[in-house]
C-alpha cells in the first residue's frame, strides 16, 4: 500500500453544498462576497491577528506585499521554494541571497546583516519560516529596524504555530502565508498576508482588485488577486476541523521524531515555538544516505520529496551571489522531506521510519 507524501484536507462534503447553495442563492460570486468576509473574521479571530488580506496564492500575495511595502532590492534565502525569489524577479525586485543557518535552515541574520552592508540598495530582508521553524524573529527585528529596512516574512508554511502564544503571522512588516491544498489549512488555491499597518492592507486591499476602491475609483497600479466564495467555503469548512488536524500532525511530528532520531538529524526548532507538523523534514550524513533512502522509499511506495532543492541561487546563475552559500548547497542535497497530512497513521509514520532504519542499518 502507498503512503503518500501529502494528502489534501477534505473538506466536510454536507457543510460545503450547504455554502454553495447560500452562494448560489445570492449569486455572488466574488469581489469580497460575505464568505470572504466570514473567513477573514474567522481567520483573524482564530490566529489572533489584525489586518488579515485573503489572496488567490500566496505567490501573488508575496509579490503584492513587495509592492505596497515598496521593494526594489532584498536580501534573501537560497533555502526556500522557488515561489519566494520567483515572486521577486516577477515584481523586477533585486534579490541577493545570504547563506542560511547550519542548524535552523533559516537565513542566518547575521550573513543578512553583511550582506546588507554589502548591498547599499538593498532595502528590505525577505526571508522564510522553513518547514513552519520560526526565523530568529528579535535578530531579525532588530538589524532592519536599526537600519530603517523593511521585513517581509515568507510564512507559506506557517498556519498555526506560535512563538509565546503569538502567531507567526503577526510578525515583520507583512508575512504571506499559503492556503495551497498541500498546506496544513488550504482554501485549496489560496493564501492570505498580514500587515502590521493598517494603511498598508487598505493600499493592498485596492491593489488586489485592479487598483480600484469600493466606488471603483483607481488609485494604484493594481492586478486580480481577490480569492472567490468558492474557495472561502472550503476554507470555511476546513477551518472547523483545523484544531483536529493541528493536533494530529503534532502527534505524528512526535512519534517521528522518537523514531528517527539518531539516525538522521533535524532542523533546530525555535526553541519558544509550538509547530504545527507541516513537514517532516530529515537531513543525512552525506547526499549518498539519502539516495540510498530515496531507493528503499521508491520501492516501498513511500512517497518522499527533495525539498527543498536545487539551492535556489543555483536557478539564478545572472544574479551575483557575492556571499558563499555553502549551508545552503549542503542541506539542499542532504535533505528529504518524509509522509506528513492529516490522514497519515501512526502505523505509517512507524513504517516509514522502519525503512529508514533499514536503508542506514
Ligand atoms: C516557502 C513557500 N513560499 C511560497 C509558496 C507559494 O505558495 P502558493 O502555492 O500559495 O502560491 C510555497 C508553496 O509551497 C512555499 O513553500
Amino acid at each position: 500500500m502507498m503512503i503518500k507524501l501529502n494528502l489534501p484536507l477534505k473538506p466536510d462534503t454536507d457543510k460545503l453544498f450547504e455554502y454553495l447553495n447560500g452562494i448560489n442563492d445570492r449569486q455572488w460570486y466574488t469581489n469580497f462576497g460575505p464568505l470572504h468576509q466570514e473567513l477573514t473574521y474567522a481567520l483573524e479571530q482564530q490566529l489572533q491577528v489584525e489586518n488579515l488580506l485573503l489572496v488567490t496564492n500566496a505567490t501573488l500575495g508575496l509579490q503584492i506585499a513587495a509592492a505596497v511595502l515598496g521593494l526594489k532590492h532584498v536580501i534573501t534565502t537560497p533555502f526556500s521554494f522557488v515561489a519566494t525569489t520567483a515572486a521577486m524577479a516577477w515584481r523586477n525586485v533585486g534579490f541577493t541571497f545570504a547563506d542560511i543557518d547550519s542548524q535552523t535552515l533559516n537565513l542566518d541574520p547575521e550573513k543578512a546583516a553583511a550582506a546588507l552592508h554589502q548591498v547599499p540598495e538593498a532595502d528590505a530582508v525577505l526571508a522564510t519560516h522553513v518547514y513552519g521553524n520560526p526565523c530568529d524573529l528579535e535578530s531579525f527585528a532588530e538589524l532592519t529596524a536599526s537600519q530603517g529596512k523593511k521585513l517581509l516574512y515568507d510564512a507559506a508554511h506557517g498556519f498555526g504555530v506560535t512563538v509565546k502564544g503569538k502567531s507567526l503571522l503577526s510578525f515583520g512588516d507583512a508575512s504571506v502565508v499559503s492556503f495551497h491544498a498541500t498546506k496544513v489549512f488550504s482554501t485549496i488555491e489560496g493564501g492570505a498576508i498580514i500587515f502590521k499597518r493598517k494603511s498598508d492592507y487598505d493600499r493592498a486591499k485596492r491593489m488586489i482588485s485592479f487598483g480600484m476602491d469600493a466606488n471603483g475609483e483607481i488609485h494604484d497600479l493594481g492586478i486580480n488577486a481577490k480569492m472567490g466564495e468558492y474557495h472561502a467555503a472550503v476554507g470555511l469548512c476546513n477551518l472547523s476541523q483545523i484544531e483536529t488536524v493541528l493536533e494530529h500532525r503534532r502527534e505524528c511530528f512526535a512519534h517521528y521524531q522518537k523514531l528517527l532520531v539518531p539516525r538522521v538529524k533535524l532542523p533546530l526548532w525555535h526553541p519558544d515555538a509550538i509547530l504545527n507538523g507541516a513537514y517532516m523534514p530529515v537531513i543525512f550524513e552525506s547526499s549518498e544516505d539519502r539516495i540510498k533512502c530515496e531507493k528503499v522509499l521508491t520501492s516501498r511506495n513511500i512517497g518522499h520529496r527533495r525539498y527543498f532543492s536545487p539551492s535556489l541561487d543555483t536557478l539564478y546563475p545572472s544574479v551575483h551571489s557575492r556571499n558563499r552559500l555553502d549551508n545552503s548547497h549542503r542541506i539542499a542535497s542532504r535533505v528529504l522531506c518524509l509522509p506528513m497530512h492529516a490522514y497519515l497513521t501512526q502505523s505509517d509514520v512507524s513504517q516509514v521510519c522502519h525503512s529508514i532504519t533499514e536503508a542506514l542499518p
